[in-house]
């Protein structure tokens, strides 16, 4: 069965957002709502946002002052039914732990009228730091969802080989996740 909405993922600098293009794709599997994917600066280098705009019905990056009066932080918040962040740096969940407002993304968490869902993406050594973990946890006592990542095989961009540690949630699971949400 479909479901639709409006759904926004903020999209951080993780080598993983790569691979977000199969996530969309796998969604469209089941949902026939509007999927816009905003992304910070440094998502953007990783994969430049022309290509996600293949992939999805609009991108936003926030660099651009000229599209500022449509594509802000509150009119966001307003036009969409879920905020999902996949993938989720250590950086961006620590900003919005404390509620720091450093990019669109975050400033977005922090417009947003309902709780958010992030998707931590890091190697094991970054994700088992306790700065990490008390971000997650600071999140959570706010009332945001933290998928904690599966432990497993993955490609790290960073290493170039293949290691074992926290892995991103596979396509499938992210579309279960937003169903969840916005059925
Ligand atoms: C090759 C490479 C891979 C990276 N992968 C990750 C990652 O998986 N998770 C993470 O938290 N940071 C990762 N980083 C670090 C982030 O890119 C960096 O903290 C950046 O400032 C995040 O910015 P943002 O949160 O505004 O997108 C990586 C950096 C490089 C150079």
């Amino acid at each position: 069965m479909t479901f639709g909405g409006n759904l926004l993922i903020g999209a951080s600098g993780s080598g993983a957002v790569a691979f977000l293009p199969m996530f969309l794709s796998a969604l469209r599997t089941e949902f026939s709502g509007s999927v816009t994917v905003l992304m910070t600066h440094s998502a953007t280098t990783f994969l430049p946002a022309s290509t996600m705009g293949l992939f999805a019905d609009r991108v936003v990056t926030g660099g651009d002052p000229t599209t500022w009066a449509r594509s802000n932080h509150v009119t966001l918040a307003e036009e969409h039914d879920l905020f999902v962040v996949l993938p989720a740096t250590a950086n961006t969940l620590a900003a919005a732990a404390i509620g720091g407002a450093p990019n669109l993304l975050t400033t977005t968490v922090l417009e947003f009228p309902t709780p958010v869902v992030f998707f931590p993406v890091m190697s094991a050594q970054m994700w088992a730091k306790p700065s990490v973990q008390r971000n997650a946890a600071l999140l959570r006592e706010d009332g945001h969802e933290i998928v904690n990542p599966a432990v497993g095989p993955r490609y790290d961009v960073a290493l170039g080989r293949f290691v074992t540690g926290p892995t991103p949630p596979t396509p499938p699971q992210f579309v279960s996740k937003v169903a969840e949400r916005l059925r």
